[in-house]
């Protein structure tokens, strides 16, 4: 407000001004919210390229952890052993899950739409929750579908979408006396006249739900209830644009199963048969063969592959870098490679090359094993040779059966 005073003759006059400056300090606050809200997305984001790192490193021990329980397991006489060896076995086999769904979804890649099971994803998005879940005292309850035809969709979008949609409902339920609930259903929509046919699925809580003020909002980007720092508002307004972009469509339901809120997310299936089971490469070499060549830099991990291919009845070599690998292949004759991807002087690709020169017969009997999910060079050289690759941490029967399935029938 400003006031001021003129005199005329001999009279004083005041004269005010007001000005509400409410909107403009509203606007201002919400700018500052939204920056905050940036700012603490891009933490985020950092954080999360951090934890892919750590993610990918623990690929290794993983691998080692899983393949040496399998074979201490097989080893084992004493049931008891053998049933101590499978928890080992059993709780490093889900790390492993953990980790490569992990991976999968912090590989930053280009929109990949393949076939994909809609109750896959869900059970990946679970187990990756799950600690958060059982602590937060939550149980989860999952009512898919069976037989439900595959969608065609990017299997990260659709991951991050139902993680989003998992952390809400963590979150609403917080404060939510026990029991605490969360329903994940899928099924099979009805055909409908109007458009082809869908996946259905709904995550539904027992939480507070959502009230009349804020039903229209949620959707919005930067719409939160959640206090400074809990929540950026983007989760619901992301997810349903990367559900749009699928040709399908995410809403927030009327009424929820459970009490609280529900949300429920439609994909169209894929119109493609579903694809088909790898089948073995063609054979280059005549003769039945079973020596197989092991280049790792890592000894741990080379020394239990060879462990895991002896045991399936190969003979196994072992070099740590691709210059050992092309001598060794220069003095004897093998029937198959398995090659880490990522090594620190000659890389797999590198090898491949070589190989292709002076061994062109043994092209299509290398197999390459990979944890470098994240980086698309990597990617990029797979697809365009074409070449075999087992994903890190591996269990041993995928690696027995990868290298078999290089081989001739019957080796
Ligand atoms: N299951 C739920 N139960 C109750 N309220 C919910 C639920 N899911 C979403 N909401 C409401 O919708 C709002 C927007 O959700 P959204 O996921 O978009 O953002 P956020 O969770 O606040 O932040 P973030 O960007 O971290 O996800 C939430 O702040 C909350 O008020
Ligand atoms: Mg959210």
């Amino acid at each position: 407000m400003v006031l001021w005073r003129t005199d005329v003759g001999g009279a004083a006059f005041y004269t005010a001004s007001i000005v509400d400056l409410t909107e403009r300090r509203n606007a201002a606050q919400e700018i500052e919210r939204q920056r905050e809200a940036l700012r603490q997305s891009e933490k985020l984001n950092a954080m999360g390229s951090l934890l892919a790192g750590v993610a990918h490193e623990l690929n290794n021990p993983l691998a080692i952890v899983m393949g040496r329980a399998t074979l201490l397991e097989s080893k084992c006489d004493d049931s008891a052993l053998r049933a101590d060896a499978q928890r080992i076995r059993e709780a490093a086999e889900r790390c492993g899950r953990i980790v490569r769904t992990f991976l999968d979804m912090a590989r930053q890649k280009p929109v990949q739409r393949r076939n994909v099971q809609v109750n896959d994803m869900v059970r990946g998005a679970v187990e990756l929750l799950q600690y958060n879940l059982r602590t937060g005292g939550i149980d989860v309850e999952l009512r898919l579908a069976d037989a439900l035809p595959e969608v065609l969709a990017d299997p990260d979008q659709i991951g991050q979408v139902l993680l989003n949609l998992l952390v809400n409902a963590q979150q609403a339920l917080s404060t939510t006396p026990r029991p605490r609930r969360v329903l994940i259903e899928t099924g099979l929509e009805s055909q409908r006249e109007s458009r082809a046919p869908r996946v259905w699925l709904r995550v539904a809580d027992n939480g507070p739900g959502i009230s009349e003020e804020h039903r229209a909002h949620v959707f919005t980007s930067f719409f939160t209830t959640k206090s400074a720092g809990g929540g950026t508002g983007l989760g619901l307004s992301v997810s349903r644009s990367v559900i749009r972009e699928h040709g399908g469509d995410l809403l927030l339901e009327g009424h929820g199963p459970l009490g609280g809120a529900s949300f429920r997310m439609s994909i169209p299936l894929s119109a493609a048969p579903p694809a088909p089971e790898p089948v073995a490469l063609p054979d280059a070499v005549d003769a039945p063969l079973s020596r197989v060549l092991v280049v790792d830099d890592e000894p741990e991990l080379a020394s239990l592959m060879r462990d895991i291919l002896e045991a399936a009845q190969f003979e196994v070599a072992h070099a740590e870098t691709g210059a050992v690998a092309l001598e060794l292949l220069g003095e004897a004759r093998f029937d198959a490679i398995v090659s880490d991807l990522r090594m620190p002087d000659m890389d797999g690709a590198a090898l491949w090359r070589e190989v292709r020169e002076r061994h062109p017969l043994l092209l299509r009997r290398m197999v390459f094993v990979t944890g470098d999910t994240l980086s698309p060079a990597a990617a990029e050289f797979l697809r365009e040779t074409g070449c075999a690759a087992l994903e890190k941490p591996f269990a041993p029967a995928d690696l027995v059966a990868r290298v078999r399935a290089l081989l001739p029938a019957g080796v």
